[in-house]
């Protein structure tokens, strides 16, 4: 459908409300919906979509913006003992983009009708989750490498089919997110490399790291298909173009050669090349650990929010700053009260 006609027929929507003839309108409206996303395109903010649609993308692009934020502490832990001023620049330019993240993603939860007000109060009262990964210790330097590789790497993994994501606005947003966590992909990479043709103690920190954030990486893929809640409707209306298990071994097929040219192991003596299937087998991911940190029980939980709160509040005379100013120029209730 074209754009102006769903426009419409969302208008003529909102009027069938108010003549009390909702019911028989919404399957109409609901049909053309169907018919957007079947045949490709965008749904748009101003486009009719069922209730259902709305909170799933609030919920995942919330929680996708939340873990844009939080992702930066345990990065950000290392900016001031990063061994060289050239390192310490791109750790600071890489920390400083999950922050620009998180700001089109918040923006692109706005305008579902959800402020950023009300998602931070979500993220900061334990309502709305972050994910897990942010949970672990950054605990040598080379954790930074490990986190741009398999971290970032299993991100864009996720990320870039969502760039054909149905929703216009994630779907945008996610096309520059991923031309920047490509960037820091590569960093990390590049930084693990020069640690394992390093000194040995180099290279045993490179090896260590990998072997610490390996598992955790594989499970921000989240569940097995068979026990994900939300995959088989994410997938219907295409938010969701391929399930976690599909995404998650291909990962797993793109580390196994990079892991080689870097000269470090993967920590999975099960991780075979299987000829028949076209793809490595791996073994079985600890989900009682996943399942633990989830519920609020990983070695950083706690900091993590208190460190995020701490923020907020030391931020607040920002955000009356920038609500000052829009009322002094006469545009209050324009959204910069979230500045
Ligand atoms: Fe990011
Ligand atoms: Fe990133």
């Amino acid at each position: 459908m074209v754009e102006g006609d769903r426009m419409a027929t969302a208008a003529a929507h909102r009027t069938a409300h108010a003549d009390g003839a909702a019911q028989e309108d919404t399957s109409a409206f609901q049909a053309a919906f169907d018919a957007a996303v079947a045949a490709e395109e965008r749904i748009e903010p101003r486009d009719w979509m069922p209730d259902a649609y709305r909170a799933t993308l609030v919920r995942q692009i919330a929680q996708h913006a939340h873990s844009e934020i939080i992702g930066m502490q345990p990065e950000a832990n290392w900016i001031t003992r990063a061994p060289s001023l050239r390192r310490k620049a791109i750790l600071m330019a890489k920390v400083q983009d999950e922050a620009g993240h998180g700001l089109y993603l918040y923006s692109a939860a706005e305008t579902l009708g959800t402020g950023r007000d009300e998602l931070l109060d979500k993220l900061h009262t334990g309502r709305q989750k972050y994910s897990s990964i942010f949970n672990y210790p950054t605990l040598t330097w080379a954790d930074v490498g490990a986190i741009g590789w398999l971290v970032d790497g299993a991100a864009i993994t996720n990320q870039v089919p969502l760039c054909r994501c149905s929703y216009g606005p994630y779907a945008r947003a996610m096309v520059r997110i991923c031309k920047e966590e490509s960037f820091h992909q590569r960093q990390g990479y590049e930084l693990l490399l020069s640690l394992s043709r390093g000194t040995a103690e180099q290279h045993a920190m490179a090896q260590d790291a990998v072997d610490r954030w390996w598992w955790p990486s594989l499970m921000m893929f989240g569940p097995p298909d068979d026990e994900s809640a939300h995959s088989a409707q994410s997938m219907a209306w295409k938010i969701k173009r391929h399930s976690n298990d599909e995404l998650r071994q291909r990962f797993v097929d793109i580390c196994v050669p990079q892991a080689e040219s870097l000269g470090l192991t993967l920590p999975d003596p099960a991780l075979v090349w299987n000829e028949e299937r076209g793809h490595h087998d791996f073994g079985p991911i600890d989900w009682t650990e996943f399942h633990d940190v989830l519920k609020g029980n990983g070695p950083c939980n706690d900091q993590r929010i208190a460190r995020r709160r701490q923020a907020h509040d030391e931020g607040a005379w920002v955000r009356e700053a920038a609500a000052a100013h829009a009322a002094k120029h006469g545009n209050a209730g324009t959204g910069a009260t979230h500045a």
